[in-house]
């Protein structure tokens, strides 16, 4: 077993991870810690390096499904305060990795700083919307990302500037452990109008999207110039079930956990509709929910 002396106060034994995720599924990581200051998250990175834990950063866990039996190793949580702070500088905005996405976006809209409104209603923290590119109408946080510092699994701290950064849809070459904090280049414009655009944007996406449902985002990514929303609602699939996991019928491209439903039917389901695709049109659907 390893040994977390000296961690006592942070690291927890066998932490229920449905509570820490949008689905509210699966199992309980085998360490789970929520570090308070900088010194505290490197400190405890480089322990688990040494004792050879494998260790992952949960943000919000809204793009995430927790297998049943759990996850090994170290889940380390960025909810204190030292993690969370956004602040503009110019027309720069600067969002430490655990902020909440929604926040920044508004903060910047707020701040008459134009660039993330179409982002709005995109759920999880900035550092998870930078690991996946998040996006929408086809605009991502990471076109507008000039720098990102982050802690590697050896626990370094890092800068990586604009030169080092690539992104492409759903996707960053940010692989580093924690995304500390990110830097934003944005245009200015009139904050009453930027905010009417971003209120426009959240109407359309409450509209079309199952919000406030028991579940994550997209579960597949999109295949090149085509939507799988529509490609499963065409296959006639929405509302499909199993046990307690359902095709949303508000868009397809979403899994809804019902009462009783375990991560295994969530899997189950995301089989069944990878494998009707599959055999019916020849594509091959690619999750962009992760599975830990
Ligand atoms: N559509 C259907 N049936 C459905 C869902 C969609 O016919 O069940 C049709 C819509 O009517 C529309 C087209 O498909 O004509 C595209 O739908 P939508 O505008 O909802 O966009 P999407 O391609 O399904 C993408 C992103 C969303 C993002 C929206 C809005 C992906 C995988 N999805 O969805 O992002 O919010 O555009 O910009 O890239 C996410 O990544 O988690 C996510 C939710």
């Amino acid at each position: 077993m390893a040994s977390f002396s000296g961690f006592e106060k942070i690291v927890r034994r066998s932490e229920p991870l449905a509570m820490h995720t949008w689905f509210q599924l699966g199992g309980p990581a085998e360490y789970f810690a929520e570090p308070e200051t900088v010194e505290e998250l490197t400190a405890l990175v480089r322990r688990c390096h040494e004792e050879g834990v494998p260790t992952r950063l949960l943000g919000q866990g809204s793009n995430i499904l927790v297998r049943d039996e759990g996850v090994p190793g170290m889940v380390i949580r960025l909810s204190a305060p030292a993690f969370c702070g956004i602040r503009v500088e110019g027309r720069s905005l600067v969002a430490a990795g655990g902020a909440l996405l929604g926040r920044a976006v508004t903060t910047a809209v707020h701040r008459g700083l134009a660039g993330l409104e179409t982002l709005i209603g995109i759920p999880g923290t900035v550092g998870g919307a930078l690991h996946g590119n998040a996006g929408a109408h086809g605009e991502s946080i990471g076109q507008w990302t000039l720098q990102a510092t982050v802690v590697t699994t050896s626990g370094e701290i890092c800068r990586r500037g604009s030169e080092e950064l690539l992104f492409g849809y759903r996707q960053s070459n940010l692989d580093d452990l924690v995304i500390l904090e990110t830097r934003c280049e944005l245009q200015e414009d009139d904050p009453r109008e930027l905010a009417q655009r971003m209120q426009k944007y959240w109407i359309v996406r409450k509209a079309s999207q199952p919000l406030g449902h028991q579940c994550a985002g997209c579960a597949f990514k999109n295949p090149r110039g085509m939507s799988a929303g529509e490609i499963i609602d065409d296959a006639g699939l929405k509302g499909t079930r199993i046990g307690g996991a359902a095709v949303s019928d508000r868009h397809a491209n979403f899994i809804v956990a019902e009462p009783e439903c375990s991560s295994q039917d969530v899997l189950r389901l995301i089989e069944l509709i990878r494998g009707q695709i599959h055999d019916r049109m020849g594509i091959e659907l690619e999750l962009e929910l992760e599975i830990w």
